[in-house]
């Protein structure tokens, strides 16, 4: 059986949500505290054993690729003003591959997979997509990579959400369970309120067989007169077996505004240098709305 060795990161889409700050930035670059989005999605993958990691860019996209190279003039600098700290930040993700490919027409995320092809090859792979951050024990990726590495089947990543959010995901029909893992009937690219098949979510977390491109292949359109890579999924499920795990850690949803404001908070609660300032300062709003 061939390792998971390499993975696809989509960063195509146009961020619509995050209008204007998007119009001339990727929305993969808007900051979590001080690290760009997208680099704790690359962190994750580094720390799962990836190797390889091509990103799928797109118009308005070459901050990204600005961003993992290497930058002589600033290392220059901060070494020379002795800031080894900072200089050490900066090179974190020099220890992985990252390529790029650019998906020329916004086609959903199905196609954006698919523009990955010739690089993956004849193996299987990771997809992790940028609005989501987990944060676990285990990285996400890696728990994944450990049911493939036992079943040799591809596994999507699972978490359980409220129904009044089923809508907005893919969503599995699970037949079975076994301790987190799910034999699974369907996978449904977000249902009609009302009609989920259950309350597990994909959560943009996926180890797939490279069969999945004969299906991503066919370019059919789903939810959204999108490529979806659910609708592939769901066609490989018919030829070969695909798990949903549900996997452990806190994810944060930084795909939309609300999220993103908790995701920093929270973040910026577990950043020793800012953590005392915050507090206060969120004790002080909160008194001061609790007297209006
Ligand atoms: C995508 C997937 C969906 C998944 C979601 C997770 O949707 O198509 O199946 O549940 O990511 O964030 P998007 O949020 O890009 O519309």
């Amino acid at each position: 059986m061939k390792k998971v060795k390499k993975a696809i990161i989509p960063a195509a889409g146009l961020g619509t949500r995050f209008l204007p700050a998007t119009k001339a930035m990727p929305k993969e670059m808007l900051p979590i505290v001080d690290r760009p989005t997208i680099e704790y999605i690359v962190e994750e993958a580094i720390a799962s054993g990836i190797e390889d990691i091509i990103i799928v860019t797109g118009k308005g996209k070459r901050a990204i690729e600005d961003h993992f190279d290497r930058n002589f003039e600033l290392e220059d600098n901060l070494m020379n003003k002795g800031k080894f700290e900072i200089l050490d930040k900066i090179n974190q993700s020099s220890k992985v591959e990252i390529h790029y490919i650019r998906q020329k027409e916004p086609k959903g995320l199905g196609h954006a997979v698919w523009c990955a092809r010739n690089f993956i090859g004849d193996e299987p792979f990771a997809v992790l997509l940028g609005d989501d951050i987990v944060r676990a024990e285990e990285p996400c990726t890696k728990q994944l990579m450990e049911q493939y590495n036992a079943t040799g089947s591809s596994v999507i990543g699972v978490q359980t959400v409220p129904d009044d959010e089923t809508h907005r995901y893919g969503i599995i029909d699970p037949i079975s369970s076994e301790g987190r893992s799910y034999e699974v009937s369907n996978f449904v690219e977000k249902p009609a309120p009302g009609k989920a098949p259950s309350n597990l979510a994909i959560m943009g977390r996926y180890i797939l067989t490279p069969e999945i491109f004969d299906f991503l292949e066919t370019q059919e359109t789903g939810a959204g007169g999108e490529i979806q890579l659910t609708d592939a999924i769901q066609k490989l499920n018919e030829t070969q077996k695909v798990y949903a795990y549900d996997f452990e850690g806190v994810r944060y949803d930084v795909g939309e505004k609300l999220g993103f404001i908790t995701t920093t908070i929270e973040f910026a609660l577990q950043n020793e240098e800012i953590r005392e300032q915050l507090l206060v300062y969120l004790e002080d709003k909160v008194r001061k709305s609790a007297i209006i």
